[in-house]
């Protein structure tokens, strides 16, 4: 079989992604470009809401069933044999939150997580800390075993129980991934409850994994390539009876008549956390946004943005003055890297020159992210090259370290 070069082909698809005039979007792992196919379905839908009627409760019926396909279809891809297990929420942090909080962890347990972790995450548990949960947090380093083993010996020595571990499936800090499903069996072998944040596994690396969790979080907007606003969580179905986030809400969207007592009137069904008044047609193009994934082969869209770090990757440890945070081995989009003798912030100043969009890694890395995706071409490593051939001199570069 022919070894595609992801890295020298121009792909197929680039010309559904718009055109930005220069500029190289290497942030997927904030916000994906929109494919256009998928761009149009979600502002005809809004389009069609208002050209309809927007209040009208005769179209509710249908938006309701649009937004079931995309829970199916969502189901179909991670590989969830029940879609009831799935909540669609407009945040990770908001899955976040309902998942920490509807495990209701024995009072004074312990929670362990990693020194790598997005804000959204770090909030909900500082909430837990300052509510009684002592929390302690390992290093992730370069996940793997090593992770393991530092996760193994804090759930051995942890001085209360543990009920809950909650952390990354890939870093947001460096593409680093973890063994999910050996990181799930240690922590349900200690009694612990596993949250895993997918929010950078999706549409990145295969996230199958991650469902050997007690919960897993996942969005749509990063290499899942649907509009802002997309989020789930999944709840192990044999986790959901124990699993009560406090939270109520009339979920149904239309009434037509209103429970006449307090005693169960209200529903409590299986979506009682999709709750409110929703922006439907976000939820909605998320199942347009699936469709287009799965219109070209399974993977191609994480190899060719794995191939593309990877040959940056490469690059950078050819440069002298580099520190490389994202591991060569690791076969996510994700490279985070720091030049000596110049901050962050600095870097990044000087990647913005270059018209090359990307994020600022603060502490404990203190680097520039670049995150690839199908919207990007070779011509982004050229791009990179040239700003830190300029900061550098040429001279530097290319050069072994
Ligand atoms: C690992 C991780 N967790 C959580 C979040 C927060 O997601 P949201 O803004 O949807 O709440 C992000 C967003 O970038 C993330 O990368």
């Amino acid at each position: 079989m022919a070894v595609v070069d992801h890295t020298q082909t121009s792909p197929a698809w680039i010309d559904d992604f718009p055109d930005l005039d220069g500029t190289h979007y290497l942030n997927v792992g904030t916000l994906a470009l929109v494919p256009s196919p998928v761009m149009q379905r979600y502002l005809a839908y809004f389009e069609e809401w208002n050209r309809l009627g927007a209040g009208d409760p005769l179209h509710y019926q249908g938006w309701r069933e649009r937004v079931e396909c995309t829970r199916t279809s969502l189901a179909e891809y991670c590989g969830i044999s029940s879609a009831d297990s799935l909540h669609l929420t407009s945040s990770v942090s908001d899955a976040l939150n309902l998942a920490i909080f509807g495990w209701q962890i024995a009072p004074g347990a312990a929670v362990i997580t990693s020194d790598q972790e997005h804000p959204a995450l770090v909030a909900p548990l500082t909430h837990l800390y300052q509510t009684g949960h002592p929390i302690s947090v390992i290093a992730y380093g370069s996940g793997g075993d090593a992770f393991l083993d530092r996760l193994q010996r804090a759930l051995e020595q942890s001085p209360t129980p543990v009920g809950m571990v909650a952390v990354s499936h890939v870093s947001h800090m460096t593409g680093a991934l973890i063994d999910a499903q050996a990181v799930a069996a240690l922590c349900d072998h200690f009694g612990a409850r596993l949250l895993l944040d997918g929010a950078q596994a999706f549409g990145q690396v295969p996230m199958k994994p991650g469902l050997a969790a007690d919960a897993y979080v996942l969005n749509g907007q990063k290499w899942g390539l649907a509009p802002v606003g997309n989020a789930a969580l999944y709840v192990r179905p044999d986790r959901l009876p124990t699993w009560n986030p406090p939270l109520h809400g009339p979920s149904d969207g239309f009434w037509t008549h209103y429970p006449q007592s307090l005693e169960g009137g209200w529903t409590a069904h299986r979506r009682r956390l999709e709750y409110g008044t929703r922006s439907w047609p976000t939820w909605m193009a998320w199942c347009d946004a699936l469709a287009y994934r799965a219109s070209w082969p399974p993977l191609t869209f994480e190899h060719h943005a794995s191939a593309l770090a990877r040959a940056l990757k490469q690059a950078l440890v050819r440069r002298s003055r580099i520190t490389l945070f994202s591991r060569l081995d690791t076969p996510t989009a994700t490279v985070s890297f720091a030049v000596e003798g110049i901050n962050n912030q600095q870097l990044s100043d000087h990647l913005r020159k270059f018209r090359i969009v990307h994020r600022i890694i603060g502490a404990p890395l203190h680097a520039v992210r670049l995150t690839f995706g199908p919207s990007n071409r070779a011509d982004a490593l050229t791009q990179v090259a040239a700003a830190l051939d300029a900061l550098q001199g040429t001279e530097t570069g290319g050069q072994e370290k």
